[in-house]
């Protein structure tokens, strides 16, 4: 699974995506992640080089028709989003959709991420900020409007992470045990690990017994929630 992310602060992912099990699936080439900063695509009329070398980028402006806030120009983000699909377009076979970050968006699950693994080799996603992104990107290309939850956010970087963490553990290999899926249990039920007894403040608090029992039979009844008490 190969995912595409369209953002100004690509580093914003760095210590996530490095560590631990999205790490590793990195590592071992099951799914990879590539960024594209429109910055780095936006036109030349778009960029200033000043005496000392250093360049600026408008890649933002006011919003027609008044309102609080930059918008951010289209021209960086169509040019961002077409090198990622000639990226993609490299690999015959493959096939890709572009997902918009936006509160108002269809509600991201668990069965959004298996659907979207089991139909498309590679996803973009494309990160908003400040008040959005110039509409008319979505005239350029087909994309779809997703949220992942019902608050505001200050950009699609966290989306992104999310979705890219929920749709990595669909992608068979990514979990040491494919099975460890807390979907893929009949109930998710609570965990323990040593010691057998905690004791905090005087008070002890024990794993439950049927735990500690090594019967197996016993053991998945309680996983299942079949056994109370
Ligand atoms: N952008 C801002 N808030 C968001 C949210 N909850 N989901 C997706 N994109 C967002």
């Amino acid at each position: 699974m190969k995912f595409h992310v369209i953002t100004l602060f690509p580093e914003s992912f760095d210590s996530y995506l490095n560590e631990s099990i999205i790490g590793r699936a990195i590592k071992e080439k099951r799914i990879s992640v590539a960024f594209y900063d429109p910055r780095k695509y936006a036109p030349k009329e778009l960029k200033k080089k000043w005496p000392d070398g250093n360049v600026t980028v408008y890649a933002d402006g006011r919003p027609f028709g008044g309102g609080p806030g930059m918008v951010l120009r289209a021209e960086p983000y169509v040019m961002a989003i077409e090198n990622a699909l000639k990226v993609i377009a490299k690999r015959p076979k493959a096939k890709a959709k572009i997902i918009f970050f936006s509160p108002g968006g269809v509600m991201f699950d668990t069965e959004y991420a298996k659907t979207a693994v089991t139909k498309f080799t590679d996803i973009i996603f494309v990160c908003g900020r400040y008040e959005g992104i110039d509409a008319r990107i979505k005239k350029v290309f087909k994309m779809e409007d997703v949220s992942i939850g019902n608050y505001v956010l200050t950009g699609g970087e966290l989306p992104a992470m999310v979705c890219i963490d929920c749709m990595a553990r669909q992608v068979s290999g990514v979990l040491g045990n494919f099975d460890s899926r807390e979907e893929e249990r009949v109930s998710s039920h609570d965990v323990y690990t040593r010691p057998e007894v905690l004791i905090h403040k005087g008070k002890k608090h024990k794993v439950p017994e049927v735990l500690l029992s090594g019967n197996p039979k016993l053991i998945n009844a309680w996983k299942r929630r079949e056994v109370i008490k």
